[in-house]
């Protein structure tokens, strides 16, 4: 048998090209290594912003990010995605530079999806004008939400996204949390007819949520389902999931490490050797790992402020993912934490 060593580098060359491998992270070509290693890697593959590229970071691992397709279109998005709402909401503190960086960050390892929830006009217009720079504009996929109550207040989100972050035509337009949802759907599937969304969709990110979200899967026709969905969050995959196969529909997902909470539950323990035979590096990556292993899944997002986390959780989608009994072992391993 093989050693993972050798799986992960026949897995490198084949994929992504022995010059662009030489670019990643040097613990993901070795294999083994801690975070800092990777971290001080990846932070030499990604350039600040704004400074040009160099033929180091030229070679990124673009070709190599697996894409899925969206059922129905053909359309294939990169399977690891951005969820903004940590630097967003950190611009009136931080300035839209750490914002700007984990965008470039997502750009040069070869992703696409960016979701996006409304805010105030304040911070959606200094997001827009990071979303509509030459480097950002014309390459990302953006979610948009509707998320308030009353068909006027929903409207106005709505024009607001569009009118903010320079986009007549949005990639996806969704009703977060299903709220005000009867109010809300007419507009958003109007949006779809006229053209000014391209797919529409619903989110939930509570169980609590997830029967009424089955009861409208059926009842409805849309393009999106948006759940969360993780090793410590499973429920998902019960019946959310295997209903948008079914019914053909693409599946985003949110919570992978339950905004952080997830972190401080596996902080006490030691990554189990045996999440190396799926080229697993490191908790989050364990997450994300047992997310993206599911069928259903188009696309898995994760929020971040750090580039460093953003190359850790993209390169989830690199190698070996588990098959359904390691899946069943991780998800009794992290019950018991
Ligand atoms: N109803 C809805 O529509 C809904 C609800 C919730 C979420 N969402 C979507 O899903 C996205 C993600 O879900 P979430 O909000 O629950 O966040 P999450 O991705 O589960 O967790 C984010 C937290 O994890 C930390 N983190 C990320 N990568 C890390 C890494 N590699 N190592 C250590 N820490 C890491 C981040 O801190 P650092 O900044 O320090 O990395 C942040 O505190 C959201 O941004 C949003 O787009 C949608």
């Amino acid at each position: 048998m093989k050693s993972n060593d050798t799986n992960r580098r026949e897995f490198l060359t084949r994929f992504v090209g022995l010059g662009a491998a030489l670019t990643l992270p040097r613990s993901l070509v070795d294999g083994g290594g801690e975070l800092t290693g990777k971290a001080a890697a990846a932070h030499r593959t990604h350039p600040a912003p704004g400074a040009p590229s160099t033929p180091a970071n030229t070679h990124s691992i673009q070709e190599a990010l697996p894409t899925r397709e969206i059922p129905g279109t053909g359309e294939r998005l990169p399977i690891v995605g951005f969820g903004s709402s940590k630097p967003v909401l950190e611009i009136p503190t931080e300035g839209t530079e750490p914002l700007e960086a984990v965008l470039a960050t997502l750009l040069e390892q070869g992703g696409r999806v960016v979701d996006t929830s409304p805010r105030t006009e304040e911070i959606d217009r200094e997001f827009g004008q990071v979303l509509t720079q030459p480097r950002f504009r014309d390459s990302l996929f953006l979610a948009a939400k509707v998320n308030t109550e009353g068909e006027e207040a929903g409207i106005a989100q709505m024009r607001q996204s569009q009118r903010l972050f320079g986009r007549p035509t949005l990639d996806l337009l969704q009703v977060e949390s299903l709220r005000d949802l009867d109010v809300h759907w007419p507009n958003v599937r109007a949006w779809k007819d006229s053209g000014e969304a391209r797919y529409i969709g619903v989110t939930v990110s509570a169980y609590r949520n997830f029967e009424r979200l089955e009861a409208f899967m059926r009842s409805e026709s849309f393009d999106f389902v948006h759940v969360n969905y993780s090793v410590m969050e499973p429920l998902a995959e019960e019946r959310i999931l295997p209903l948008a196969q079914d019914l053909g529909m693409a599946v985003l997902t949110n919570r992978p490490f339950m905004n952080g909470s997830y972190f401080g539950r596996v902080a006490p323990h030691t990554l189990p050797e045996w999440a190396a035979d799926f080229d697993c590096e490191s908790w989050a990556q364990f997450s994300l790992k047992y997310v993206l292993s599911h069928p259903a899944v188009t696309c898995a997002l994760t929020e971040t402020s750090n580039p460093v986390h953003l190359v850790e959780n993209m390169h989830s989608a690199l190698g070996r993912l588990p098959d359904e009994a390691t899946k069943g072992r991780m998800r009794e391993l992290v019950s018991t934490f």
